[in-house]
């Protein structure tokens, strides 16, 4: 069996050569297929980004066009569907749901299940996803407020398409004021992708053993939840409550988050490749500024976060240990600005990581890359007798 090289955690251990995303946690850069992640947040739209994430380019006008156009026609969901909105809990968790109801996708897209499908079918597939989550994301918030589903109306674009069935009302069409729109894109742009974090590796292992995209995408769902890591974003914004609540002592959580016998740390800081500020950070951070201020929104939890970010950016601690605001810091400012509930928040990410679980999954399957399968080195027993259950 050879030598087994222990790295838990896969601190240093490469899974995989990928052309989609490139970052370097040092001097904190990322870049989608060659692109800078500043000038796609500025210039670009979401739907732009799922194109060039997924198949490599920037689209023509044409290319675009036509992408656009395919996603709109698969917006609608079987309405079998509805029967699992109605089955669950209207207080359950919306991550638990999104999961549920992605991997049970591919009962009623059957066709997702050929594990040989060509380059044209697979493509139905990834379209099929891509234009179906928005429906399913906003059909789970309605039915969280007992709401009537709204449907998708395909004369929108993709975003104010999601924010209309998630805002709108029934009986009229509400105007979705632009300014959530451009924010809505600039989250989602910012999430697309992050080469082989948990959940992006969850997706591609998954896939590893040729489980369709359906199942593959429904078990990163399921990582992206943990609070280590998407669910972070409800985790910073239940902490700042907290701080607030507690009369605003940042210096006090700065303790507590050093204390090694107390199990809080302070979320939305740190990173396991960033080793300077997330870039992703820094948009936000200037977004939240701006898109609070175009609201007219006066949000006391945001003069919290500013406190705490920069009591913590000047304490020994995180000095030395180079823990930095990341992407899931500032984030949940702007979705509340935006009218959403706390726990939907690691669902908006989970929106906007798609394309790139998706491009991701492709990447492997295109490389034929092998079933993923750890190795490990065992530490139990040596070999023994069995002990009759009398004898024990
Ligand atoms: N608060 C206090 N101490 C921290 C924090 C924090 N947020 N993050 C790391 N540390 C300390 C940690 O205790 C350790 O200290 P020591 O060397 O004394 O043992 C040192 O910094 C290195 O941390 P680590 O846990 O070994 O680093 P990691 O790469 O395994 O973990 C992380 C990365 C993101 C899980 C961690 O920084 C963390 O738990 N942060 C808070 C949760 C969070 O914001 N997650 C979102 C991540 S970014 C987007 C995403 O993935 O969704």
């Amino acid at each position: 069996t050879g030598y087994i090289t222990l790295d838990p955690g896969f601190k240093n251990t490469g899974a995989a050569k990928s052309a989609i995303t490139f970052l370097d946690g040092e001097k904190g850069i990322l870049r989608y297929r060659g692109y800078a992640i500043e000038e796609l947040a500025s210039k670009s739209t979401f739907v732009e980004v799922a194109y060039l994430l997924i198949y490599g380019e920037l689209p023509t006008g044409n290319e675009l066009e036509t992408f656009r156009m395919t996603v709109r026609r698969h917006t609608l969901i079987h309405e079998d569907m509805k029967k699992f909105f109605d089955g669950f809990p209207s207080k359950s968790h919306p991550m638990g749901l999104l999961s549920a109801l992605v991997g049970a996708l591919s009962a009623f897209y059957p066709e997702s299940l050929n594990a040989h499908a060509t380059e044209e079918e697979e493509d139905l597939t990834v379209i099929q996803l891509l234009a179906k989550m928005p429906t399913i994301v906003s059909w789970i918030y309605k039915k969280s407020l007992g709401h009537p589903l709204i449907y998708p109306s395909n004369d929108l674009d993709y975003v104010t398409n999601f924010l209309n069935m998630i805002f709108g009302q029934r009986t009229e069409q509400t105007e979705i004021d632009p300014v959530m729109v451009s924010a809505m894109n600039t989250l989602l742009i910012l999430h697309a992708d992050h080469e082989q974090n948990c959940s992006t590796s969850t997706v591609r292992i998954v896939g590893s053993s040729q489980a369709n995209l359906f199942a593959s995408i429904s078990a990163g769902i399921s990582a992206l939840w943990g609070p280590l890591h998407g669910g972070a974003n409800q985790a910073v914004i239940e902490m700042l409550e907290k701080i607030k609540n507690d009369g605003g002592d940042c210096d006090k959580w700065i303790a507590k988050a050093k204390d090694k016998n107390d199990p809080f740390r302070l979320m939305g800081f740190g990173h396991r490749v960033y080793k300077n500020f997330d870039p992703r950070a820094k948009i936000i951070k200037k977004a939240c500024d701006e898109v609070l201020e175009k609201l007219g929104i006066n949000d006391p939890v945001l003069e919290i976060a500013k406190k705490l970010e920069n009591a913590a950016l000047n304490d020994p601690y995180f000095i030395e240990r180079k823990l930095y605001p990341n992407v899931d810091f500032y984030s949940g400012i702007i979705y509340r600005a935006l009218g959403f509930p706390t726990d939907m928040f690691t669902v908006l990410f989970a929106l906007g990581r798609l394309p790139g679980w998706i491009a991701q999954w492709r990447e492997m399957r295109t490389n034929k890359e092998p079933i993923g399968r750890p190795r490990q080195v065992y530490v139990g027993a040596p070999e023994r007798n069995y002990v009759d259950l009398a004898k024990r």
